[in-house]
This record gives structure tokens, sequence and C-alpha cells, in this order.
């Protein structure tokens, strides 16, 4: 029996440079999708794989999410004189009682590396989840990170990486992996190489936001020299890592929408506002006529 992950890391401390002005005085994880932020979605699928304590790692901008997180009782107050039991039931249930919510500041944006780095003293020397909120999986029955719960433990308590084909064009917008085939969706990867242009890829496989990792990355991360772009990679410190211990690459089931992207984002928007229970006829409607009106025939 392998541990099972009750500690998952929430990088949120970037710049969110591509979502300016939205995010000049919030951070990019609060962006909602259609009418909940992305860390929530996120923080949803953490908990629903077992986790119970969700760290964050914050920057300058960090009080909307504790807020978010926090009990909101002025709010709480008003919607109950109101008799809005519905809206006090979404607010109060954002989070089950039993989850701990612990804020780290990231007193600079040294990169991602160093933002997981900054949960050492949370973490301690347990396997942690790392989910990079802005990456939002759809997963069907099981999320994203349940699947890779599953692998960690059929894998001995590998660390496992998701991963997915991108377009080959754009292997320089990821981390990218080399693997050895080991079971279906699944490679012991031998090599990771940070946003690597497509001519020098060793594969279009490509490592998205959500990482089970051993707490010995700790030790590789305080190792880390600066790399691309002066900030401290993440990847240069699993590339340390598999070169000691088995890192899994888990082709995940289910559709990752990239909403630090805007493109990405307004694909994500569409999509969950067609399924959602309130809006997904009106939109359709809405988008039908919309898109019958302007496309050529
Ligand atoms: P990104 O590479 O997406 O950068 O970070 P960003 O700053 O958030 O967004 P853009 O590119 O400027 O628009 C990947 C993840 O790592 C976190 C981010 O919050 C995001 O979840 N991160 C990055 C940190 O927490 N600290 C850092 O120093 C850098």
């Amino acid at each position: 029996m392998t541990r099972p992950i009750r500690k998952a890391v929430f990088p949120v401390a970037g710049m969110g440079s591509r979502f300016l002005p939205a995010t000049k005085a919030n951070p990019k994880e609060m962006l909602p999708i259609v009418d909940k932020p992305l860390i929530q979605y996120a923080a949803e699928e953490a908990v629903a794989a077992g986790a119970t304590e969700l760290i964050f790692i914050t920057g300058r901008n960090k009080r909307s999410i504790e807020d978010h997180f926090d009990k909101a009782y002025e709010l709480e107050t008003e919607l109950e004189k109101r008799g809005k039991e519905k809206l006090l039931a979404l607010v109060q249930d954002v989070l089950p009682d039993n989850v701990a919510c612990i804020y780290i500041r990231q007193a600079e944006p040294l990169g991602l590396g160093h933002a997981v780095l900054c949960a050492k003293p949370v973490v301690g020397n347990d396997p942690f989840a790392v989910i990079l909120a802005d990456d939002l999986i759809d997963g069907g029955d099981l999320n994203c990170l349940q699947q890779m719960a599953w692998v960690h433990e059929a894998h001995g308590g590998a660390s496992v990486l998701a991963v997915e084909p991108v377009n080959p064009l754009e292997t320089d917008r990821y981390g990218i992996v080399k693997t050895e085939p080991v079971a279906d969706r699944v490679g012991r990867v031998e090599r990771i190489v940070e946003k690597p242009k497509p001519a020098n890829a060793p594969s279009n496989l490509g490592v998205v936001g959500r990482y089970l990792l051993s707490p010995r990355i700790f030790t590789l991360l305080e190792q880390t020299e600066r790399g691309a772009g002066g900030e401290i990679q993440l990847t240069d410190a699993i590339a340390m890592l598999l070169a000691e211990e088995p890192v899994m690459a888990y082709q995940f089931r289910g559709k990752r929408y990239d909403c630090g992207d805007k493109l990405g984002y307004l694909v994500a928007t569409v999509e969950h506002a067609l399924a959602h229970p309130e809006l997904k006829e009106s939109f359709a409607e809405y988008l039908g006529r919309y898109v019958g009106t302007r496309l050529p025939r």
C-alpha cells in the first residue's frame, strides 16, 4: 500500500500577464468559468481525489483567494435574511468542513519550481499533488487527479506527470517527455525538456498542469539553478528526480482547457455554458442564432 495523497499544492503566484488588465488586482485563478472561479474547480478536483490539506502559494494578490475559501459572515447573514437558501448553500459549501486551507507567500515570482519549493515546510515527507488551476480538466467519472492517484498506487508510489499529445509545432509551450511505455496510457519518463523547439523535441507528449510528486523533489529544487527566463523550473528538478526514482507520464482520460490562454479560456466558457443546467438551453439557442447570422452560408 502506498500512502494516499492528502496534500495538494496550488501555485497561484504567477503574473498572469496574458490576462492583463483583468489580472492586475486579481490572480488569474479567480477568473470564472461561467459562475465558478478556476481555483474552485481545481480545489474540488483535489478534494474528490482525497486531499484534506490545500496549500496555496500566493503572490501579491492573494486576498481574493483567501476570501473565496473563507467564511463570508456578512454575505451569509444577508442571504439568510432574504431567505435565499440555495445561494446560501452555494456560498457555504465551497469546501467540506474536513478540508484545511493553508496560505504561503511566494515573496518574488521566481518560477513554478520556486513556488512548489515554498510548500516544503507544510508538505514535509509525504507525496503530494501540484495543480495548476489554469489547466481546467474535465475527466468524467474519475477526475484527472483521481486517475493519477491510481497510477501512483499501481506503480509503487512513483511520481506521476499528466501528459497529452500536443501540436508538434507548439512543443516550445510545454515540458516535453520521452517515455518508455509500461502500461496502457502509462510510460516511464526517460527524459524531460522544458519548452524545446519543435526540431529538438524528443516527442509531442506535453506535461500539463497536474503532478503527483515524491517529496524528494524539494531537495532537488533546492539544488536547481535558475533556468529559462531566470526562473527556477520545476521541469529541471523533475529531470534530476527521474535519474533517482521512477517517474511516470500518464495520458489522462478527459478534456483539458488551457484557461491561461485567452482562446482556451473562451472555449472553456462556451462549452461549460452549453453544459450548465440553468443556461444550456437558452445559451445554445442564442449561440445557434448568433452563429447562423454571422457565418457565410
Ligand atoms: P505560467 O507560466 O502560466 O505564468 O505559470 P503566469 O505568470 O501564471 O501567466 P502568464 O504566462 O504571465 O500569463 C504556471 C503556473 O505557475 C504559477 C502560476 O500562478 C501558474 O499557476 N507560478 C508561476 C507561481 O506560482 N509562481 C511563479 O513564480 C511563477
